[in-house]
């Protein structure tokens, strides 16, 4: 409905901008099979965020799935269950099983104080997720993992714009996975990354990607069809022109968020732990799950709909997994909030959802 406030919002270029870049599409009819606006969108994605590899493919998801494929992963892998339940579907999908280590309470990410007492002889590698875009202590991880000879994979969906020392975050372990769903800072409506520092598995990632084709068009490795199309491709070389300053957006509505809700005794934030965010979200942390549920229905009642990330906590997926404890995450899922955070969200509705919070207090 037109004036329902959501989480979040797609950030899209104008319309125009889309329709013109289609035009050689249409021309050439080349639809998909890594084309020039697929390869044109991975230079210009190098470019914007100063990275040397990174592979567009269909989803997030996918990228994360090609990371434990080109990595040739079979066994355990350490990860958080607080997170998106696509970090466990893809571990399952690829043959690995999740091994849930709880995560630190303030930044939200894994606890690297636990993940070496998780550690088995199936154990095959780490994949902590850079929650809300908070970068998670990629120091720590690497001498864990480099003690160990585990590798890594971030699970960066959230994680474009972030950096460390200047650093993109996406260029951190041996692969990271980003998302361009609709409801990230950049999107290319469906659609995700595989980033990595190595050449070799840059290369591997392609073929992957292309049913495992090499560039004589043999079929040399175990492959599957990740590529993402022409049509995907134009929608974020149109979104891109404008990423600079949807991040600028975010930050200086998160931040005007931040100073009104900040006086309120019982409202905790995620901390920042290193580097830069990229201030993609605005989670809320109450003291209890009814406190939670009173401002959800009362903002509900104003036809305003913040989502409850990440809920239920992934280890309570009895479909999925078998249970395995992270009172963290646990608890942390029931009390955290996500409030509207999006482009065209105005002042006045910022400060309307800060009055109706304030009121429940
Ligand atoms: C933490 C996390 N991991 C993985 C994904 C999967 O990305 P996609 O939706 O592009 O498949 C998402 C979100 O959508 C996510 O939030």
């Amino acid at each position: 409905m037109k004036n329902n406030i959501y989480v979040t919002q797609p950030s899209l270029a104008p319309l125009n901008d889309f329709v013109d870049l289609l035009q050689d599409t249409w021309d050439t009819g080349i639809l998909t099979h890594n084309g020039p606006l697929v390869r044109k969108l991975e230079a210009d994605l190098c470019k914007t965020l100063n990275i040397e590899h990174l592979s567009v493919v269909t989803n997030g998801t996918v990228a994360l799935q090609m990371a434990i494929k080109a990595l040739e992963l079979k066994g355990e892998i350490i990860t958080t269950a607080f997170s998106w339940v696509a970090t466990i579907s893809a571990i399952k999908w690829e043959g690995c099983t999740p091994v849930f280590c709880d995560i630190d309470e303030d930044t939200f990410n894994i606890d690297i104080k636990k993940i070496e007492g998780l550690i088995t002889d199936k154990t095959v590698a780490i994949m902590p997720v850079h929650v809300f875009g908070n970068p998670c202590d990629v120091n720590a991880i690497e001498i864990i993992a480099k003690k160990h000879g585990l590798k890594v994979i971030y699970d960066a969906a959230h994680a474009m714009g972030s950096k460390i020392n200047g650093s993109s975050l996406l260029e951190f372990g041996d692969i990271s996975a980003t998302s361009f769903h609709g409801t990230k800072l950049f999107n290319t409506a469906e659609g995700g990354a595989c980033i990595t520092k190595s050449l070799d598995l840059s290369k591997k990632l392609e073929r992957i990607r292309f049913f495992g084709h090499d560039d004589n068009k043999d079929i040399v490795e175990d492959g599957f069809n990740g590529k993402m199309t022409e049509i995907h491709a134009a929608l974020g070389l149109a979104n891109l022109k404008y990423y600079s300053d949807v991040l600028d957006d975010r930050e200086v509505k998160y931040k005007k968020y931040k100073s009104e809700l900040c006086q309120i005794e019982g409202i905790g934030f995620q901390k920042l732990s290193m580097g830069e965010i990229n201030f993609s979200y605005f989670p809320i942390v109450l003291k209890s799950e009814v406190m939670l549920l009173k401002i959800e229905s009362l903002l509900n009642e104003n036809n305003i709909y913040p989502r409850r990330y990440f809920y239920p906590s992934l280890n309570h997926l009895s479909q999925i997994v078998d249970y395995q404890e992270c009172p963290v995450s646990e608890s942390l899922s029931t009390r955290i909030l996500c409030l509207p955070l999006y482009k065209s969200l105005t002042d006045n509705e910022l400060m309307r959802i800060v009055r109706l919070i304030k009121r429940c207090f």
